[in-house]
């Protein structure tokens, strides 16, 4: 097959974001396998964040690791609150490297969204039946004494001494995650934990410095973010991971999410990665309409506004509808995060689909070279 028979694509192509190059623009969105201990990982993480390498993606996102131990959601949870964590983490970046994918890190806070069940053992707050089986429960934080709703746990309203621990908490995973060798890092400030409690007029009712008015609400995220960037090295890029819409009356909206990039960008954040919902329940129960692509409006509007690189994900199912959304100027950066569980090679099927690697070029040689053979043979007997 000659070059010209090869597509050149959007998703396919190269992107700068900040002083990195990622190979193609098909991101693995970080997702919580709730399988460590302690916060530390082990096998299942390492293969389950390693076939994503393998199948081609430019960046892999390990899970939201909790920057303190209070901080995570479940007795499952990734941390990354000590240099045992980094090392633990240390096999696993290297072999997301060593495959052709950045690796990168999002850290995370639970917050009021702290001290919850194992999706599979009910998703709710941890209570005796948890308790027999040795999972305990543990006091949880939030900028206000308000749960998230009747169900839940009543966290305790942070002090300003308790808010700048939390803050220099993420100031330190962020250096624990260099020391891993990570090369991309994503704050969490979205769906609900303790960054966007601390955004939303829904769950900060606090009548200090970091509450009231817009930018008392952003005070606590902008501050972390500065505190981040700066013990994470410049030439490292640093997302943050914003639900732009609460999606419920009265809540945080679009106009505030396009102050609040703005006010990032000019911190040293290089990339917002646009999620939503979140603030009063698990993130399906927001009210805002659901469909292929539904935050792609949040997304095109902060890129165009904010003049900010911008990712989403969110039902992106298709290789077409991806480099649609590229096309089209709606996102620079599409994060894939079902399908892969569904397909961890999206991105190599992606390339096939789109005439992109049609002889399996890019493909690792311990796959590709048979791949080759198999479609030649497919082709021999018609089934090409
Ligand atoms: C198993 C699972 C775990 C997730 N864990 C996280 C997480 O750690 N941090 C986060 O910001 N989002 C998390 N999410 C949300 C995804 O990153 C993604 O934003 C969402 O699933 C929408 O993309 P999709 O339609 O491609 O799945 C998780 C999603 C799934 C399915």
């Amino acid at each position: 097959m000659s070059s010209e028979d090869t597509k050149k694509t959007l998703l396919f192509s190269p992107v700068k974001v900040g002083k990195l190059t990622l190979k193609n623009r098909v991101i693995i969105s970080p997702m919580c396998q709730y399988s460590a201990d302690r916060g530390l990982p082990n096998n299942w993480h390492t293969v389950h964040l390693g076939q994503y390498a393998i199948g081609g993606a430019s960046l892999v996102f390990c899970e939201a690791a909790a920057v303190e131990e209070r901080g995570r959601i479940t007795h499952g949870d990734l941390g990354i609150w000590s240099s045992e964590h980094a090392d633990a983490l240390k096999p696993i970046v290297s072999f997301i490297s060593s495959n052709g994918a950045v690796p990168g890190i999002q850290i995370a806070h639970a917050g009021r969204k702290a001290s919850m069940q194992r999706p599979w053992f009910g998703n709710g707050p941890l209570n005796e039946a948890d308790k027999a089986r040795g999972e305990i429960p543990w006091d949880i934080v939030a900028p206000t004494a308000e749960p998230v709703n009747s169900e839940s746990l009543m966290p305790h309203e942070l002090s300003i001494n308790e808010i700048v621990s939390v803050q220099e908490a993420f100031a330190a995973a962020a250096g624990y995650s260099d020391e891993a060798g990570f090369e991309v890092l994503e704050l969490h400030s979205a769906h609900g934990y303790l960054s966007h409690t601390f955004l939303s007029p829904i769950s900060n009712h606090r009548n200090d410095a970091y509450g009231g008015d817009l930018d008392g609400r952003m005070r606590f995220t902008l501050e972390t973010v500065e505190k981040i960037r700066a013990i994470w090295p410049s030439h490292k890029p640093f997302f943050v991971r914003i639900s732009a819409i609460d999606g419920i009356d009265n809540g945080w909206d679009l106009d505030d999410s396009i102050v609040l990039a703005n006010e990032m960008k000019a911190r040293g954040v290089d990339v917002v990665d646009c999620s939503s919902g979140g603030i009063a329940g698990v993130v399906t129960a927001s009210r805002e309409p659901i469909g292929l692509g539904f935050r792609l409006p949040f997304s095109e509007r902060i890129r165009e506004e904010a003049d900010i690189t911008t990712m989403t994900h969110g039902l992106i199912l298709e290789a077409k509808q991806a480099e649609e959304i590229l096309q089209s100027n709606q996102a620079d950066l599409i994060g894939i995060a079902r399908e892969v569980l569904f397909n961890p090679y999206w991105p190599r099927h992606a390339a096939y689909e789109l005439g992109v690697d049609p002889e399996f070029n890019d493909w690792p040689e311990q796959y590709g070279w048979w791949l080759t053979r198999r479609e030649s043979h497919l082709k021999k007997i018609g089934q090409r």
